[in-house]
């Protein structure tokens, strides 16, 4: 009898074994589903050779920090040939390697280093526009049919340099049509005046695009992020878009249409549905794990979630655009509900808490990081997260005029650039109290360094016996490791009149809890006694200042919560 039990529990042991050793392989297929992806703005992340501006070879320097910290994937900014009028998202060479950057070689030794220390490696694709100064747009300049049609080009409504063909803006917040006199022409662009759109119904544009994509596969990348995916396409009749009426926003703002015919067109989500299956073919051919294919898209969530219809996985934005710091623990479960529930069954998922376009996290939501990178953590699918986020760095929102970098900023003038300003979070990486924090030996650094840095800097919360950075590590790994969050069951409700965010984890008997306090001034006691969860469980993180008035084990009827703590308590057999 008790053989036939054994054998039965062998069996089931088995059987386990083997289902999840084939949802380990599918896991390793889409290796992103519990990845921490990181993005590294290479301009910003270490400079190795003193010309104030970071480099490839200082990303390889710094693999390691990376690899310890806990991420297995980064993507980098765009490292392409640019006149980096808009930090590099003005591409003159989609295969080239800008020399400030380094060079392809650099770039090889790159790879093969992440490789080795397990990090997949993701390049910035930005196939919407090409800089101005592209060869392309310089011979369309100049009259050459071919390239005339790679852009998109129309004749002004009144047939003259004064009227535009229609009424669509640039999310540069100017007219998204420039006059070419020599060509009595105008050409759109969604973005910068020295981004002109490419013409995806060019077939040659799309088959360049695609060999530009093999160049990159070719040198071992395992993926890209699609910058500005909704706006390839456009209304082929360029008719007038609509007024939004969004509160605020006056004529000249991008947000004062509503570009129903300027983003998220099906043809948009048909070409990258193309890209997804070729990016799949490529894999397949050669035995490798699938690339990963993410978008950059701020559309509503109905558009944004189209793209899991192309099995193409787009960036979840929600915790940039739909809480601050004023959001209640019911908004933060709303949000996160809507997004779970949202996303098709079976589809991966990600959390976006901030990138090199948005105020740093540290900014937006002040005392409240580790709360964040918790949730980011926790939460099922992919964690994303936007170098110096891991130490908690914060906005420099006093960079000067003449310091501003930003086209975006520059475009706004003198008068309003700071509120505007994308600069404040892309100063340079804080590794140290030394010098320009460590990143650079230059007299002086491409976007000055935050001043800040001699106290904010990742030596100090290396050194410190509690960080954000220790806290983001411990993390990072949980989240990678810890089949409760790998695969776990995902439960979330709010306690204490709506004052407390729970959030329950649990696969097995392995349980992970999170516990967020939005009280900015009130301690709390929480009862899960009528919550599916062991009696006693065990803290594995609190956010910072809050570790010390804690006990080590919890009694789950009584579960103290310091004000604005953020805490995580785990099940025994969780280490
Ligand atoms: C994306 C990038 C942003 C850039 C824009 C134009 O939104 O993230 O930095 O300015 O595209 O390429």
């Amino acid at each position: 009898m008790q053989t036939a039990i054994m054998s039965l529990t062998t069996s089931l042991c088995a059987l386990l074994l083997l289902l999840s050793s084939s949802s380990a392989e599918i896991f390793n297929k889409s290796w992103w589903n519990s990845t921490v992806f990181y993005q590294v703005y290479p301009k910003s992340f270490y400079d190795s050779n003193g010309d104030g501006v970071g480099d490839l070879n200082g990303i390889t320097l710094k693999l390691q920090y990376v690899k310890n910290s806990g991420i297995n994937a980064i993507w980098l900014s765009p490292i392409f040939s640019s006149p980096m009028a808009d930090g590099g998202y003005d591409i003159s060479n989609f295969t080239e390697i800008a020399p400030i950057f380094g060079t392809l070689e650099d770039f090889e030794k790159l790879v093969m280093r992440a490789h080795k220390l397990g990090l997949k490696v993701v390049l910035d694709f930005v196939p919407n526009h090409t800089s101005d100064q592209h060869p392309w747009f310089q011979k369309a300049l100049q009259g050459d049919e071919k390239y005339k049609e790679y852009y998109i080009w129309a004749d002004g409504k009144n047939k003259d340099d004064k009227t535009p063909p229609n009424n669509w803006l640039s999310l540069f917040n100017i007219p998204a049509w420039t006059y070419v006199p020599s060509l009595k022409q105008w050409y759109l662009h969604q973005f910068g005046t020295i981004q002109p759109d490419l013409n995806y119904s060019n077939p040659e544009v799309v088959e360049e695009m695609r060999n530009a994509l093999k160049f990159w596969l070719d040198k071992g990348v395992d993926g890209f992020r699609v910058d500005s995916a909704p706006y390839i396409f456009e209304d082929k009749e360029l008719r007038d878009e609509p007024r939004s009426y969004a509160p605020d926003s006056t004529p000249d703002q991008y947000t004062y249409l509503e570009p129903i015919y300027t983003a998220d067109l099906k043809p948009t989500y048909e070409l990258f549905g193309s890209w997804r299956k070729y990016l799949d073919g490529y894999a397949d051919e050669r035995n490798l794990d699938q690339k990963m294919l993410v978008m950059e898209t701020y559309s509503s969530l109905e558009h944004t979630l189209e793209y899991y219809d192309y099995d193409v996985l787009p960036f979840n934005f929600l915790f940039i655009t739909n809480v601050t710091n004023s959001s209640t623990a019911t908004d933060f479960k709303n949000t996160i509900d809507l997004w779970i529930n949202s996303v098709p069954y079976g589809k991966s998922n990600n959390w976006v808490l901030g990138n090199h376009d948005r105020p740093r996290v540290a900014s937006r939501f002040p005392g409240r990081l580790d709360q964040m990178t918790m949730l980011s953590m926790i939460l099922p699918g992919m964690a994303v997260t936007y170098n110096g986020d891991e130490i908690g760095m914060v906005d420099d929102r006093n960079i000067s005029w003449a310091d501003t970098q930003d086209p975006l900023a520059r475009i706004a003038g003198k008068d309003h650039y700071a509120a505007i300003s994308r600069d404040p979070e892309r100063t340079p990486f804080q590794w140290s109290a030394e010098e320009n924090a460590g990143f650079s030996t230059a007299n002086s650094t491409w976007l000055p360094v935050n001043p800040n840095y001699k106290t904010l800097n990742l030596q100090a919360e290396e050194r410190s016996y509690q960080s954000h950075y220790k806290i983001y590590k411990t993390l990072a790994y949980l989240h990678r490791k810890e089949p409760a969050l790998i695969q776990g069951s995902y439960a979330s409700f709010t306690t204490n009149n709506g004052t407390v965010l729970d959030v329950i984890r649990s696969s097995d008997a392995r349980t992970v809890l999170l516990l967020i306090n939005f009280e900015d001034d009130i301690s709390q006691t929480v009862d899960l006694s009528d919550y599916n969860l062991p009696a006693i469980m065990k803290l594995k993180v609190a956010s910072l200042g809050s570790r010390s008035s804690l006990k080590e084990w919890v009694d789950k009827k009584n579960i103290y919560l310091p004000e604005k703590a953020a805490l995580i308590y785990t099940s025994f057999n969780i280490q």
